[in-house]
């Protein structure tokens, strides 16, 4: 089954052509990093108006270098949420008006849920139960998934997301925008020692993350030390590379803890780790020492895949597809979909229970 994705959730178009879920014909990206660094964040309204310009030339590139034409698609899956609601319309709307065109079937897909299909590509297959940690600019989860398809939401953040704590602290320190790549290079020839930062409690102890008392504290180390921000052109000193490791060792050390702690409890038989902070050496190598000490293997996905990209909501599309799940012309963009479909008590009444 050759599957086009489209995913347009956030500030990347992308498409991809898939076979039967596992083999990348083609994908393409076209990311909009340059139109909002001036911004120093995704600008909404920007990010739908080039989402716009750029969603059929990336489909017909990744059409063209796949070597396939549309009357060869067998089915479009697309991004239907999370994301912001401009961005993931454009996608929606192009999507259903080509199914419809070609008289082929779509379906919608959590972007979250790609993210975990990111994995499925360049490891072996995913055993379950897994246990999947999702880190990306907008979200910070941990899925337990027992089953294919099937998933739980065993940690979340409570505040900011990972990748959004390493933006906004970058944005703190002058290093521009994605903060993420900027403060791993800087980390490199930093102290991971050399300041600690608190790690957060969660009160009604749940095994969940916090973020935005490390950016506070940050912000106050920052201040106390009369650290100022980088102006354009300037070459970062030591101390902004000692706050760089000592950060980027808190985000990792606490993500990976957690997981850790609850594969012990959950005795997964795979861990995966995906979205764009996966694409942090670091966190990987945290993370694959935690799966040595677990003695279970750990999946990433390779960079290009890690970042928003079409082929991983191709993948997802593929199971649910299999799985006989046809979208309808009702469906539409949806930002406040969840990915978690089984029941969990202490969320009774707060949480969506749907895919
Ligand atoms: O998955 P993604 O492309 O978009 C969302 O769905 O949010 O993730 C983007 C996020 C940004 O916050 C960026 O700073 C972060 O991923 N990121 C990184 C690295 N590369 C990207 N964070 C830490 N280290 C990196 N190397
Ligand atoms: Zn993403």
């Amino acid at each position: 089954m050759l599957i086009l994705g489209i995913e347009s959730s956030c500030d990347e178009t992308a498409a991809a052509v898939v076979r039967d879920g596992r083999e990348i014909l083609s994908s393409v990206i076209s990311s909009q990093i340059d139109l909002h660094r001036p911004w120093g964040g995704v600008v909404p309204e920007l990010a739908s108006r080039e989402h716009l310009a750029k969603i059929e030339p990336v489909v017909l590139e990744a059409l063209e270098s796949a070597e396939v034409t549309r009357r060869d698609v067998d089915a479009i899956a697309v991004t239907q949420g999370p994301g912001l609601i401009g961005s993931l319309l454009v996608g929606v709307c192009y999507a259903k008006a080509l199914a419809w065109a070609l008289d082929i079937p779509i379906v919608g897909i959590n972007h979250i849920e790609g993210h975990v299909y990111s994995v499925c590509f360049e490891n072996p297959d995913v055993e379950y139960p897994a246990l999947a940690l999702i880190v990306s600019g907008g979200h910070t989860n941990i899925f337990h998934i027992p089953a294919e398809g099937k998933y739980k939401i065993v940690s979340r953040t409570r505040d900011d997301a990972a990748g959004e704590a390493f933006d906004k602290v970058a944005k703190m320190l002058g290093l521009g925008y994605p903060g993420g790549p900027v403060i791993e290079q800087l980390a490199l020839e930093g102290d991971v020692n050399k300041i600690k930062f608190p790690r957060a409690k969660i009160s009604d102890g749940r095994p969940d993350l916090s973020f935005s008392g490390l950016k506070t504290a940050v912000a106050r180390y920052v201040k106390e030390q009369g650290i100022e921000p980088l102006q354009n052109g300037d070459i970062p000193g030591q101390e902004i590379k000692d706050l760089a490791a000592s950060f980027q060792k808190a985000v990792v050390s606490a993500l990976v803890d957690t997981l850790e702690k609850l594969a012990v409890e959950l005795h997964p038989r795979t861990l995966i780790v995906a979205g764009g902070v996966a694409c942090n050496i670091a966190l990987r190598q945290a993370a694959e020492s935690a799966a040595k000490r677990l003695k279970v293997p750990v999946y990433f996905p390779s960079k290009h895949l890690s970042t928003d990209n079409a082929a991983m909501i191709a993948a997802a599309g593929y199971f649910h597809l299999e799985n006989g799940e046809i979208a309808d012309e009702t469906m539409t963009a949806d930002i406040t979909l969840r990915l978690q479909n089984l029941d969990v008590e202490h969320l009774k009444g707060k949480a969506k229970y749907r895919l």
